[in-house]
């Protein structure tokens, strides 16, 4: 064949295959038109997903008591209905760190979201910042700093896990000043790791392992296939590239492992805030005193947070601790929440109980796991769609008005 016809026939397939892409498609946003909850969109995640990628997100540690409770103590708090209150001009919009936000809602560092749907994180991003929310990047992403800061108009957040390797990590903090960040999430919650037996007991690890059972859970899910296919990479992309020594996949999860730093303590927590020139928000806060603590070291934003249950199991439900936390916070800094919030419903329980604003992690990752960037929109959406409806129906036309007024008195 001449070269001529090769390159006409190479066009002709990529054509082929940009089809069978937008055909593949077609599929998942046809089926979001049925959406109406977060639940719908878990269901599709789940559909599209081999298991053990679905299974890293949607479980908890251990006996999964935390992950339970995060979502059984939502309904002990009811709202107070109020009638004939005019709520025509209510709106969702607010601020979140000095910055003009449409929802009170900003998406958690989730790590591996590139392996749900290829390219993910800049895909979530994409959306995050289309719907008028803040996203935050995990040091444990697929796709990096940089890859994500090349796709998208305007900053977003990173998340920093403190690693044995403090030059690594001061280099993780260079890199997040360059591509210009908006804020570090310094996540405290995982100096050692709690253990999720379903990631044990499905060979969950990056690539996943090839046992049959994966091989063939892996065919069934062609939509899935050529998504991650066509995502730039499939390992830790913050990581792989950057770290002396490490070039295979095997080595960077064996560097990996042996990272997590159970020696972090509040003196890393004055480092870093001597490193780094911009917002600081200290995540994975649970008790009283800690929340003072943080305060101390002069962090802009505190996170109300077990994890999402995939951490300390046995822990009280992040939403039981919220307003305790809140009152011994004060006014003295920002109070953000999360750990178990699927509805709108539950961000203006949180808001209600102190909270200025909510992270959704599973929430938008079914969004994202179901169709890709519009499936993170349709989370964002249904989410605060929700809250707006709730609002009007508890007379409330601003979510600076949100208090504890809008709950019945337990
Ligand atoms: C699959 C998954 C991966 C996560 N990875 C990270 C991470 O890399 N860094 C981090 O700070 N938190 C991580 N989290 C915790 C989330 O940031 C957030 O605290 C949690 O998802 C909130 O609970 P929710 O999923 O019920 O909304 C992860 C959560 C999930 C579900």
């Amino acid at each position: 064949m001449i070269a001529r016809d090769k390159a006409a026939a190479g066009r002709q397939r990529s054509r082929q295959l940009n089809r069978q892409d937008a055909r593949r498609e077609q599929g998942p946003l046809r089926a979001m038109k049925r959406v109406t909850t977060i639940d719908d969109l878990r269901e599709l995640h789940r559909r599209n997903t081999p298991r053990a990628f679905f299974d890293y997100v949607d479980r908890g540690s251990y006996a999964e008591e935390t992950l339970r409770a995060n979502r059984a103590d939502f309904e002990h708090y009811k709202f107070r209905q109020k009638i004939l209150v005019d709520v025509d001009a209510r709106s969702t919009a607010t601020t979140i760190l000095g910055e003009p936000a449409a929802a009170p809602l900003i998406l958690a560092p989730v790590g591996l979201t590139g392996m749900q749907w290829g390219d993910g994180e800049i895909h979530a991003c994409r959306a995050a910042q289309k719907m008028g929310v803040p996203f935050t990047l995990s040091t444990m992403s697929i796709c990096s700093l940089e890859d994500v800061a090349a796709h998208v108009d305007k900053p977003f957040w990173f998340q920093l896990y403190v690693m044995r390797d403090r030059g690594f990590v001061k280099a993780l903090i260079e890199r997040a000043i360059a591509v210009k960040c908006s804020a570090l999430v310094l996540t405290v919650d995982l100096q050692v790791i709690g253990q999720r037996h379903q990631d044990i007991k499905n060979g969950m690890t990056v690539p996943p392992e090839l046992r049959l059972k994966n091989l063939i859970d892996i065919a069934l899910r062609p939509a899935w296939i050529a998504s991650v296919m066509r995502g730039k990479r499939r390992t830790f992309g913050n990581l792989m590239g950057h770290l002396k020594g490490v070039d295979s996949v095997k080595s960077l999860s064996q560097w990996t492992n042996s990272q997590f730093d159970p020696t972090l303590s509040w003196k890393d927590v004055d480092w870093i805030r001597s490193i780094w020139p911009g917002k600081l928000i200290i995540k994975g806060i649970l008790e009283e005193g800690d929340a003072g603590m943080a305060i101390k070291t002069g962090a802009d934003a505190i996170v109300v947070s077990n994890h999402g249950g995939r951490q300390l199991d046995g822990a009280p439900s992040a939403i039981s601790m919220l307003a305790r936390i809140a009152q011994a916070v004060g006014g003295d800094t920002e109070l953000m929440f999360d750990s178990g919030i699927r509805s709108g419903q539950d961000v203006m329980r949180a808001l209600a109980l102190g909270a200025k604003s909510c992270m959704i992690g599973r929430a938008y990752i079914y969004g994202l796991g179901a169709a890709g960037e519009a499936g993170v929109a349709k989370a964002i959406d249904i989410i605060s769609k929700e809250l707006l409806t709730t609002m009007g129906l508890c007379g409330v036309n601003r979510v600076s008005d949100i208090g504890p007024q809008v709950l019945m008195d337990m």
